[in-house]
């Protein structure tokens, strides 16, 4: 579904991503981890369009992608949420999911799939709250609710469950499964290893703009590449 081939994004004299490939079938959950600064949401910002790629090859679903605009690449059905929660704190939910299902729909449409949308990440019951009066759990239902409101095939997650407890981060595992389980493809970061763990599919690990290791999860931790880089010795031992 999505075929990265060898990426890269220079800002100035740094190369924050560097001649990465990277494909995601249809259907899975791809993991993406890697130490601060790795360039992991660099690379998000060029397959969603947000920023220039400086070489290399994006597609989706068959078409090219890199030097398109970012709603155009969403109205192909690609989106992305953002490391920081960024909503209106002043819209309601059901402004905010209606807005985003603007970027596809006329009004009217858009009203109905913000309803819509609502219940399937359990924001149903909240529809007239405000940003500002949900609890971090929910801004983050309603961060996945705004990728789903543009009605996409594949979704990238930055980071979606930081700052959560452990139940409340269960709670939005089982969302995204769920979506998943809708026909949803994901790209997800995520710092929290037990999280990207028993989410994914396959893992792919970055470490200063490159790729460094790809595979199954049990075998990326055990990587001695990935421990040094990323995990440290206290993962090994644990
Ligand atoms: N707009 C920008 N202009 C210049 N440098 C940038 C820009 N965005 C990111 N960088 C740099 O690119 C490198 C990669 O950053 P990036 O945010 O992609 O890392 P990351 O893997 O997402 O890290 P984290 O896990 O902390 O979110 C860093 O050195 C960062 O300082
Ligand atoms: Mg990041």
């Amino acid at each position: 579904m999505l075929s990265a081939r060898d990426v890269s994004v220079q800002f100035g004299g740094l190369r924050a991503v560097d001649k990465v490939s990277l494909d995601v079938m249809r259907g899975e959950i791809v993991g993406l981890i890697g130490p601060n600064g790795a360039g992991k949401t660099t690379f998000f910002q060029a397959v969603s369009g947000f920023v220039k790629t400086t070489s290399g090859e994006v597609r989706f679903c068959g078409e090219r992608i890199d030097g398109v605009a970012p709603e155009r690449i969403c109205r192909l059905g690609l989106t992305r949420t953002f490391q920081i929660v960024e909503v209106f704190p002043s819209l309601t939910v059901r402004e905010t999911l209606t807005a985003a299902a603007l970027v596809r729909l006329p009004l009217a449409e858009a009203r109905r799939i913000a309803v819509s949308t609502a219940e399937l990440v359990r924001l149903g019951g909240k529809l007239d709250l405000t940003c500002r009066q949900l609890t971090l759990p929910d801004q983050k239902a309603l961060e996945i609710g705004k990728a789903m409101a543009t009605q996409p095939r594949m979704i990238l997650l930055d980071e979606v469950m930081a700052g959560l407890r452990p139940s409340e981060t269960d709670e939005v595992v089982r969302l995204i499964r769920d979506l998943r389980d809708r026909g949803i493809t994901f790209l997800v970061v995520e710092h929290n290893m037990d999280v990207i763990m028993g989410l994914s599919d396959r893992i792919a690990v970055m470490g200063t703009g490159r790729k460094i290791v790809e595979g199954r999860p049990d075998d990326v931790v055990r990587d001695p590449k990935v421990i040094e880089i990323y995990l440290g010795a206290e993962f090994e031992l644990a």
